[in-house]
C-alpha cells in the first residue's frame, strides 16, 4: 500500500494553485489612503483595508482622482462594505487582477469589461452569490452585508444623502514589503523576461496566466530562512504567487515559461503571497528549510490581465532573510489529508484522512500555518485536531466555499501545539458533476485532499517515511478515514 501510494504521489503533477492570503478576514487598510488627500480621501477610505504592498509605494498611475467624490457617492453602509470586502482589489486603482474599480456609483453603472453588454452592477449581483467564483474571492461576505449590497443595487443604486460618512477606525497597520523586514534580505527572487533575468516580464493580455521563473538555489547546505516579504511590482495584474523548490532538471535556471497551475510533485512549496498576506517572520527558535545547493527555486506567479493593460511590466517577487547559524528547529511542510478518494458520478462525498501523530511523530511540534489544497470538484475542506485521539474535534482551519482559482493560506496565531497522540483530521467535500468516477490524481479531472502545513521541528517526522524522500516534505497522510498505518 505504501509503495502504491508513493508511486501515485511521485507519478504526476500535483495541482498546486494555492493563493495565499491572510486568514480570509477582511483586509485592513485601503490603498486609497496612500494616494488621495483631503475630505474625499477620508470618505473613500472608509473602513480601511491594509494595502499589503504599501511600502512599495507605487500604487500606480491611476491613483485617485481625488476631490470630486460627493456627486456619485454610495451610501455609507454600502461604502463600508465595499471598502472592507472589495476595496483591497477594486479600489480607485484596481489591483491584483481585478478589472475595475468599485468605489462610486458610476463604477457600477458602466458596462463590464468582460461582458460589455451588461453593467457591472448586474455582474456584482451574480458574483456575490456565485459559489464557484465568489466575490470577494474568499467568499467572506456575510449574508447581512450581501443583503445590504444587493438591496442597494436592486433599489436602483440611490446616492448617499446627508452628512459625510464616519470613518471606521483603521485596523492596525501591518507593515509589508522588504523595507519593513527586521533584517537585511540575503536573497531575492523576481519575475523576469525569459532568458533576460534583469529585464521585467511583459504581462500579456490574458486571464489566469501561471508563469514559472526559475533560479539556481543561492543557498548553502545549512542556510535557513528567517523572514520574508512580498515585493509586489505591477499590482494591477499580480493575482498571487508561490515560491517553490525542486530538483527536477526540466526547470532550467534563467528561463521563464507558462507552467499552468500544476507543478510536478518534485516541487515543494516554500512560501506564498496573495492580497492580504503580510511579511512573515519565523519564531526565534525555528528556521525554514531551504533548497540545497544544486536545487532550483521556482517563482510561480498567477497573473490576471483581464483589463488588458498594454504597459504591464512586472518584477514582482520575494525578499528573504536567512541565517548561516542554524536555529534549533527546522521548519518545513507536513502533508496532511488523504489520497483515498472515490467520488461516483453525480454524487457528493466527504473524504477524511487522519494523521495519527501518536504513530508518526516522535516529539511535540508546532503548526504555523495551513495551506489546504483540492482541485475543481472540491466544495469545502477543513482540518481539525482531536486531542489525544479521543476528545471533541476542534476546528483549526475551515474553508467552507472552496475556490480552486483562489486558494488561501491560513496562518495560526498563535501557533498550534500538537502532542504525539493528537489526531489531525483533514476532511474534503467533493461533488462530482461528471459521468465518470473521480479518484486521486494530478489532472484537473482527478482530485486531491491535502493540507500542506508548515510545522517545526520537522525532524519530529523523520521516521520511516514510506511515502518518499524527506526532501519532498514529510507525510502524515491518513488513509481511508483510518489512522496512518
Ligand atoms: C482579493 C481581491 C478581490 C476582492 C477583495 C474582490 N475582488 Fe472582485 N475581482 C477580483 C479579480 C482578480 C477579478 C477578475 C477575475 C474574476 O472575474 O474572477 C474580479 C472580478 C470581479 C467582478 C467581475 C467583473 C467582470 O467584468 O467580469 C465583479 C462583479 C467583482 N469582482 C465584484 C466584487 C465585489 C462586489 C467585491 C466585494 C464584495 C469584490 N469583487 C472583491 C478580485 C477581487
Amino acid at each position: 500500500m505504501g509503495i502504491d501510494l508513493k508511486a501515485a504521489l511521485r507519478g504526476g503533477a500535483v495541482g498546486i494553485a494555492l493563493a495565499l492570503s491572510a486568514c480570509g478576514g477582511s483586509g485592513d487598510a485601503s490603498p486609497v489612503e496612500e494616494t488621495c488627500e483631503g475630505e474625499a480621501c477620508a470618505e473613500a477610505s472608509t473602513g480601511g483595508t491594509t494595502d499589503p504592498v504599501a511600502s512599495t509605494g507605487d500604487a500606480a498611475e491611476g491613483s485617485s482622482s481625488g476631490g470630486e467624490a460627493p456627486a456619485g457617492d454610495v451610501p455609507c453602509e454600502v461604502a463600508a462594505i465595499l471598502s472592507a470586502h472589495c476595496g483591497e482589489c477594486h479600489a480607485d486603482s484596481p489591483a491584483f487582477g481585478a478589472p475595475m474599480s468599485l468605489v462610486d456609483i458610476e463604477d457600477f453603472r458602466v458596462p463590464a469589461i468582460t461582458e460589455p453588454a451588461r453593467a457591472v452592477a448586474e455582474l456584482t449581483l451574480e458574483r456575490v452569490d456565485d459559489t464557484e467564483r465568489p466575490m470577494p474571492p474568499d467568499g467572506g461576505l456575510s449574508d447581512e452585508d450581501k443583503a445590504v449590497l444587493t438591496g442597494w443595487i436592486d433599489a436602483g443604486m440611490p446616492p448617499h444623502e446627508g452628512a459625510a460618512c464616519e470613518d471606521e477606525p483603521d485596523a492596525p497597520d501591518q507593515p509589508t514589503g522588504p523595507d519593513a523586514l527586521p533584517c537585511e534580505p540575503a536573497a531575492e527572487f523576481h519575475a523576469f523576461a525569459d532568458g533576460a533575468p534583469s529585464e521585467p516580464f511583459v504581462v500579456p493580455d490574458v486571464d489566469d496566466l501561471y508563469m514559472c521563473f526559475v533560479f539556481d538555489s543561492p543557498f548553502g547546505d545549512i542556510t535557513q530562512g528567517t523572514a520574508w516579504a512580498p515585493d509586489i511590482d505591477d499590482e494591477r495584474v499580480v493575482h498571487h504567487w508561490l515560491l517553490l523548490k525542486t530538483d527536477n532538471p526540466d526547470y532550467v535556471p534563467g528561463t521563464a515559461f507558462p507552467c499552468g497551475n500544476d507543478v510536478t510533485l518534485e516541487t515543494q512549496m516554500l512560501m506564498g503571497w496573495a492580497p492580504g498576506t503580510h511579511n512573515f517572520v519565523m519564531p526565534e527558535e525555528a528556521g525554514l528549510e531551504l533548497p540545497a545547493p544544486g536545487e532550483r527555486v521556482v517563482l510561480q506567479i498567477h497573473y490576471n490581465n483581464t483589463a488588458g493593460y498594454d504597459d504591464a511590466l512586472d518584477q514582482s517577487g520575494v525578499a528573504l532573510c536567512t541565517t548561516e547559524e542554524p536555529r534549533p528547529n527546522l521548519a518545513s511542510t507536513l502533508w496532511l489529508g488523504t489520497t483515498e478518494i472515490e467520488v461516483p458520478p453525480g454524487e457528493r462525498v466527504t473524504t477524511t484522512g487522519n494523521c495519527n501523530t501518536g504513530v508518526r511523530a516522535t516529539e511535540p511540534f508546532k503548526m504555523l500555518l495551513s495551506w489546504p489544497h483540492m482541485h475543481e470538484f472540491g466544495e469545502a475542506i477543513r482540518t481539525e485536531i482531536i486531542r489525544d485521539g479521543t476528545g471533541e474535534p476542534q476546528m483549526l482551519t475551515e474553508v467552507p466555499e472552496w475556490n480552486f482559482e483562489n486558494q488561501i493560506y491560513y496562518p495560526y496565531e498563535p501557533a498550534i501545539d500538537v502532542t504525539p497522540g493528537d489526531i489531525l483530521r483533514t476532511s474534503c467535500d467533493f461533488y462530482n458533476d461528471t459521468d465518470q468516477t473521480v479518484t486521486f490524481g494530478e489532472g484537473t479531472g482527478d482530485e486531491m485532499c491535502f493540507d500542506f502545513a508548515l510545522v517545526y521541528p520537522i525532524t519530529a517526522f523523520d521516521i520511516d517515511n514510506p511515502f518518499g524522500p524527506p526532501e519532498l516534505g514529510r507525510y502524515c497522510v491518513g488513509l481511508g478515514g483510518s489512522g496512518f498505518p
